[in-house]
């Protein structure tokens, strides 16, 4: 079991929080941080200020980009408390990105409770406003300075917090997506299925593109035929077909299995929706938002959970969904989702990890 050593004494006034918190803006001041070494294995285990880390120039990290993250929120209950959510489903996906990219596991449990350990310290950073929460990222680098292209030695991993509030703006606000041709984000066998930076810089020269075009986001295609579905942003994406069937990418290889999406896709047959697993070729997915097959789609991920889709670029043909509203089934998941992380209902799913008072 992790002992953790707290470097860190908590001031005692409240943080002070703008009225717009964004997304990733600010960040609380504290972190956990541990090191690995071979013979050592993962040591050293604290709470520490928030501060820069000193890293050698020639830590791998910045040139072979060995690197994974995830990210998880912390909800404010009703009741003051405060709710983690699915924190083990997202240690064990950050040790398959680290093993896909060479690295050491973190023990889960250990992992577990060192985030524990960090929001309870931290547990006044929690938000109690509306949409609002404290995301947890976890990160882990290579640090060894070298710069052989091989699996460095030794590597560091820390989790910061930042609270946050909806990831687009306004929560609940459809964006405009733009369908990539050109660029993929992601292929089978590549890493697309692990946490990985690279897999974020590669997007982000055309999701600039689809900026500069008027759109939000881009909807990635897969890398080998350009013409299934894969994601949006970096979220999973799901249609809504005649209303009440939820279909949704089949995990290829190349998408990132999101918690979100895993979890959506037990709660919606509860709701009365159904949902399948499929290969989605775009040129149909097009075809039926234009005849109204398709009435809604979103995206699904922990930073805005539900992200409705209001239209699709394609080619150089575009086409709304839902008259750019977000539809009734997005509105249904979104508000039986948050109910449980937020503890407003029971969670039948022990999916929600509740801390006691801090
Ligand atoms: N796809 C990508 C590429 C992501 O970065 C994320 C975000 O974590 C997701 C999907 C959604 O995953 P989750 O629901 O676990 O946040
Ligand atoms: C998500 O949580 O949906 C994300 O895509 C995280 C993002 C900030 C990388």
């Amino acid at each position: 079991m992790i002992s953790i050593r707290h470097e860190y004494t908590p001031c005692t006034a409240e943080p002070v929080l703008p009225d717009d918190l964004g997304f990733g803006r600010i960040f609380t001041d504290a972190m956990f941080v541990q090191d690995y070494a071979p013979q050592s294995g993962w040591r050293d285990a604290r709470i520490v200020p928030y501060a820069a880390l000193a890293l050698d120039p020639a830590a791998q990290a910045f040139h072979s980009g060995q690197m994974v993250f995830d990210g998880t929120k912390a909800y404010r209950r009703p009741d003051g408390r405060i709710n983690l959510f699915r924190v083990e489903r997202n240690a064990e996906r950050f040790n398959r990105s680290a093993q896909r990219m060479g690295m050491p596991p973190v023990p889960v449990a250990d992992h577990v409770a060192a985030i524990e350990a960090l929001v309870r310290a931290q547990a006044r950073w929690v938000p109690a406003r509306s949409n609002a929460a404290l995301y947890v990222r976890p990160v882990m680098i290579g640090a060894e300075a070298t710069l052989q292209v091989r699996a460095a030695h030794t590597y560091l991993h820390y989790v910061i917090l930042s609270p946050v509030g909806s990831l687009y703006g306004e929560a609940f606000r459809p964006v405009s997506v733009h369908v990539s041709h050109e660029h993929v984000r992601a292929v089978r066998g590549g890493t697309g299925e692990a946490k990985t930076p690279g897999n974020y810089a590669g997007s982000l020269y055309a999701t600039e593109q689809a900026r500069t075009l008027g759109h939000q986001q881009v909807l990635w295609l897969d890398a080998v035929e350009r013409r299934y579905v894969d994601e949006v942003g970096a979220m999973n994406i799901a249609f809504v077909y005649q209303g009440r069937h939820i279909r949704t990418p089949t995990l290829s290889g190349s998408i990132l299995p999101g918690i979100t999406r895993e979890s959506l896709l037990q709660l919606a047959p509860d709701l009365g929706f159904t949902v399948e697993e499929t290969r989605l070729d775009v040129d149909e997915v097009f075809d039926a938002i234009r005849t109204g097959t398709i009435t809604e789609a979103f995206g699904m991920g922990t930073g805005a959970l539900i992200s409705p889709v209001g239209r699709l670029a394609y080619r150089e043909q575009e086409a709304v969904i839902n008259g750019f509203e977000p539809g009734p089934v997005a509105r249904a998941l979104f508000d039986a989702l948050t109910a449980i992380q937020y503890g407003r209902r029971p969670d039948p799913y022990g999916w929600t990890r509740t801390l006691d008072a801090a």
